[in-house]
Order: C-alpha cells, then structure tokens, then sequence
C-alpha cells in the first residue's frame, strides 16, 4: 500500500514538472514576442525597415559630394541633351528626359527617382535578373532606337551614378508609389478614328501634324521616335503616360481618350527595333539536369 502511495506521488511530481517547463517556455516565448513588437514601435532597425515609406525629395546634382559631382552633373546632362552628349550610341530625335522627365527627377513623368533601390530585379524580357545598366541598355536600344552602351563606357558610368545619387535615401526595394502602372485597367478598345480626332485637336499643335515633332515637342512617330521594341509602343504604356502627363503641364483627357489616342499613334511607322547585343540573357553554367 505504502508503496504504491510513493508511486503515484513521484508520478504526480513527473506530470507537475513538465508542466511547469512547458509554462515557462510558453511564458518566455509571449514574453519575447512583446518585446520585440515593443522595440519596433520604438524604431528599432527591423521597425525602421518595415514601416518606411519612400518618400520623393530627389537632391539637385549640383548638390553632389565633390568626389562624385562631375559624374553626376555629366549624367544628368546626358539624360537631358543625350544625343549631344551620348550622340554615338542615339539614333533618333529624342532624350531620355522625352519621356523620363527632368532627367527622370520630376514626379509627373517616368520618374527615375529610387530607380537604383529597386534593381537587380527579374525582368521577363530577358528572363532573368538585371541589373540597372542593363535596364538601361534597353532604354538606349529600343526608345532611343540607338545602340547600348557597354557597362565600362563613360557614358554608362555617369548615368548609373546619377541614377544612384537622385536615388539617395529611397530604402532599398521599396515599392515606389510614384512608378508608373503598367496601364490603366479600363477595359476600353483603343477606337483608331476617335484617337486622329483627339491627336489633331490635342497633340499636334506641339508634335506636329505628321508626328514629326516640333521645337516645341519631340516626335511620336516617324524616323525620330522610339522603335517597335520600345515599351511606349505598347498602347498600355502609352495611354497610361499620356492619360497622365499630356499635355504637359496641363493634363485633360479622358482615360478613353489616352487609349484611342494610343491606338492610334500605335498604327503610325516607326524605326524597327534592331538588337545590339544579347538580348536573352543565356544560361552560362549549365544546371545539373532534373531527375
Ligand atoms: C520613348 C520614351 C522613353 C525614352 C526616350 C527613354 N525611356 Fe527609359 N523607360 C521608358 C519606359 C516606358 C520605361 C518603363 C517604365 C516602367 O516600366 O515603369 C522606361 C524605363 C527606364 C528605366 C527603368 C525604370 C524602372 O523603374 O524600372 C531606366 C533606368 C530608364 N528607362 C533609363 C532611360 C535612359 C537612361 C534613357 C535615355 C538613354 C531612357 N530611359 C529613355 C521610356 C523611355
Ligand atoms: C503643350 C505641348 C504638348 C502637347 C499639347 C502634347 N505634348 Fe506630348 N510632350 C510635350 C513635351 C514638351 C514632351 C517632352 C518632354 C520633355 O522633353 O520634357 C512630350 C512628350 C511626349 C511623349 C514622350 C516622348 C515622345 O516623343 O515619344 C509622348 C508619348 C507624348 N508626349 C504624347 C502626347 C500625346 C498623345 C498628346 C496629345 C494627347 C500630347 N503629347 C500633347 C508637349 C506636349
């Protein structure tokens, strides 16, 4: 009998005391759960990170660190007046600042504002992760219809540090809310006859009846555009820049209006895109096959 009293009090005992570990761990771990959402709140790192919000204020080139101004001031002056200063590597009458505003520094435009945060980053066009300066060599072949200029060049150089200054305290991949949408989710079909209507009451008083530009406005179609590969030749991209930014300074279409106007430059000619190097990235170390 006494025996058996012992048993079951060593039992009991047993049972208490892993019990009591499992409070305590479960304890300690609420414990230090709080503790950590406790520190976010306060702005720790980690809070730093997940709660920051990119915010646009791209500083002035002018304002660079003197080590690096000549760079920037350089990129900054290629991004405006390309082809005089990046002319062998331009084949149109455009500047990057056509499409990407003030160097890309102005929030109504394609804006390059922490562009160098958010790359390397998978594109499907190449299918596979680029970086900036390949990103950029696209923007050289295809809206420039030009030649790409290779990593080690000046002209390269220069606009990656331009691009990387203007980018300055945009938290690394961050989502930009300033990007550009890729369209403007209205299911409407581009109307090609509306879109001339729009286009000569619109457009043509800055670039030209023919599309051919005007000192005022680059041009839209013709041997001066941007080629058949350039992303503004996809009547979403178009009528998303245009809905948004056309006229410039001033605004006023309707969102209908943008799509047909797109579908209607979208049917003019235009220089054929031509590659200047590898555009597909291909497979350099070859991957063990699947099982
Ligand atoms: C005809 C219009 C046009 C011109 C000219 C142009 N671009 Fe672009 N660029 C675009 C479009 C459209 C995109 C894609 C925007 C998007 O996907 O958000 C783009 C994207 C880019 C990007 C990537 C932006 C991002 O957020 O991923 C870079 C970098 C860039 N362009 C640099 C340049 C440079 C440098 C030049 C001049 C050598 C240039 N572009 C000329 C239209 C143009
Ligand atoms: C008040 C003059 C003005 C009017 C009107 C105007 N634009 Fe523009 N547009 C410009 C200027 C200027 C630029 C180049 C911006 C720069 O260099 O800073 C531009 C650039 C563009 C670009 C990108 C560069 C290129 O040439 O491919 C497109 C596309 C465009 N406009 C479409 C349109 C469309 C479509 C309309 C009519 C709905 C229109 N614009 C009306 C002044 C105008």
């Amino acid at each position: 009998m006494k025996k058996r009293n012992v048993f079951f009090a060593l039992v009991l005992t047993a049972l208490l005391l892993v019990f009591g570990v499992w409070l305590l761990s479960f304890f300690r771990s609420t414990l230090s759960t709080k503790r950590i959402a406790v520190e976010q709140e306060a702005g720790s790192p980690q809070a730093a990170l997940s709660i920051a919000q990119p915010f646009f204020n791209p500083p002035r080139p002018e304002d660079a660190p003197e080590n690096i101004r000549a760079e920037v001031m350089l990129g900054y002056k290629i991004m405006t007046e390309t082809k005089k200063y990046a002319g062998e590597y331009v084949k149109n009458d455009l500047s990057c600042s056509s499409c990407h505003f003030d160097g890309g520094r102005s929030r109504n435009s394609i804006s390059l504002v922490g562009v160098g945060a958010t790359y390397p980053r998978y594109r499907s066009r190449q299918d596979y992760t680029v970086d900036i300066a390949m990103r950029t060599q696209d923007c050289f072949e295809r809206s420039m219809n030009g030649v790409a200029p290779a990593l080690d060049t000046q002209v390269m150089q220069s606009l990656l540090v331009y691009m990387q200054w203007i980018s300055k305290g945009i938290p690394i991949y961050s989502k930009l809310p300033w990007a550009l949408p890729s369209d403007l989710g209205n299911p409407h079909k581009p109307n090609v006859e509306d879109g001339a209507k729009v286009y000569a009451n619109v457009c043509a008083r800055c670039h030209g009846e023919e599309g051919q530009g005007t000192p005022i406005a680059p041009p839209l179609w013709g041997d001066g555009s941007y080629n058949d590969g350039a992303g503004m030749n996809r009547i979403t991209t178009f009528s998303v820049f245009t809905w948004r930014f056309m006229p410039k300074n001033a605004p006023s279409l309707t969102q209908e209006q943008a799509i047909d106007v797109a579908g209607f430059v979208h049917e003019k000619p235009r220089p054929k895109f031509v590659s200047t190097h590898a555009d597909k990235i291909r497979q350099i170390i070859p991957l063990p096959e699947e099982k």
